[in-house]
């Protein structure tokens, strides 16, 4: 088996000498703090009002959606506790839950510096509903696909193409922030995998299009987090970026992941070639489609 190369998709070698429990790292990983934002930012101070306004209100969006990750992750972790996963992948994905809380706080937080005024911390989550699989291996797996190998892939791309264009110091940080955990919420995800049981894998195979059709379409759609024009100044992709974020984790993170695990992916593959030729220039975007 060939390690893939991507920094998300690190899984272990099976010839590969492991050294230390891989499990010790992740374990022992200090938490980590919202990072201070700078005290004046003249990207924001030079905006129209009605634009940092909306701006702000995307930020405070954004904060209310990272608890809605962080509550995914919740139930992934309670799902892989109660199917014995590898410790080091329940590491990983107990901390994930912390993670995107404190994500949920920089939002709000880089928020606070938009709007000028105070914004309080995000309402309750509704939960997602269940998913049909009644096999609790089978539904942990599917759901480590989904949130770790395909969400978390796409998330990553998202904010490092978000942070390339991101003029304001505020939005720039706390987009780094972000960041700084995607690699690892992904990377458990491809721990999972290279461990499963052959029919597991073969269950995830054989089910592979309808597990990453609906994590695309999430961010296909005109969302939270985004505008439809963008204000990638501030951290805001258009509409469009976010579609081709998506798409480009896809295509050079996921699919090569998985093939590089032995899945077959061309059903898959052929989806995605279709669907990113539907994405045509940024102008030409229309929401929803
Ligand atoms: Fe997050
Ligand atoms: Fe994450």
């Amino acid at each position: 088996m060939d390690r893939p190369s991507h920094p998300l998709i690190s899984v272990p070698v099976a010839d590969e000498p492991v050294g230390e429990p891989p499990y010790e790292v992740a374990m022992t990983r200090r938490r980590r703090r919202v990072l201070p934002l700078p005290p004046r930012d003249p990207v924001i101070e030079a905006m129209p009002a009605a634009l940092r306004l909306e701006v702000g209100r995307t930020w405070q969006r954004r904060a209310h959606e990272e608890l809605k990750v962080a509550s995914g992750f919740t139930v992934l972790c309670r799902e892989l506790l109660e199917t014995g996963a590898p410790p080091e992948v329940l590491s990983i994905v107990s901390r994930a839950v912390h993670d995107e809380v404190r994500h949920g706080e920089v939002c709000r937080a880089v928020a606070e510096r938009y709007l000028g005024a105070a914004v309080s911390w995000p309402g309750e989550i509704s939960p997602e509903p269940p998913p049909p699989q009644t096999d609790p291996r089978l539904r942990a797996a599917y759901h480590v696909v989904a949130v770790c190998c395909v969400n978390e892939a796409i998330a990553w791309t998202f904010l490092e193409a978000s942070l390339s264009e991101t003029r304001s110091h505020t939005a720039r940080v706390g987009l780094g922030d972000l960041l700084a955990d995607e690699v690892l919420h992904a990377r458990a995800g491809w721990i999972y995998l290279a461990c499963l049981a052959a029919p597991l894998r073969a269950a995830i195979e054989a089910n592979l299009l309808t597990l990453v059709k609906p994590v695309l379409g999430g961010w296909w759609e005109e969302g939270p987090i985004e505008r439809i024009e963008g204000a990638p100044e501030h951290g805001i992709p258009s509409l469009h970026a976010t579609r081709r974020s998506a798409v480009t984790a896809l295509r050079d993170i996921v699919i090569p992941g998985l093939e590089r695990l032995g899945l077959r992916v061309e059903p898959t593959r052929i989806w995605l070639t279709e669907r990113e030729a539907t994405l045509g220039a940024p102008s030409s975007v229309q929401a929803g489609g």
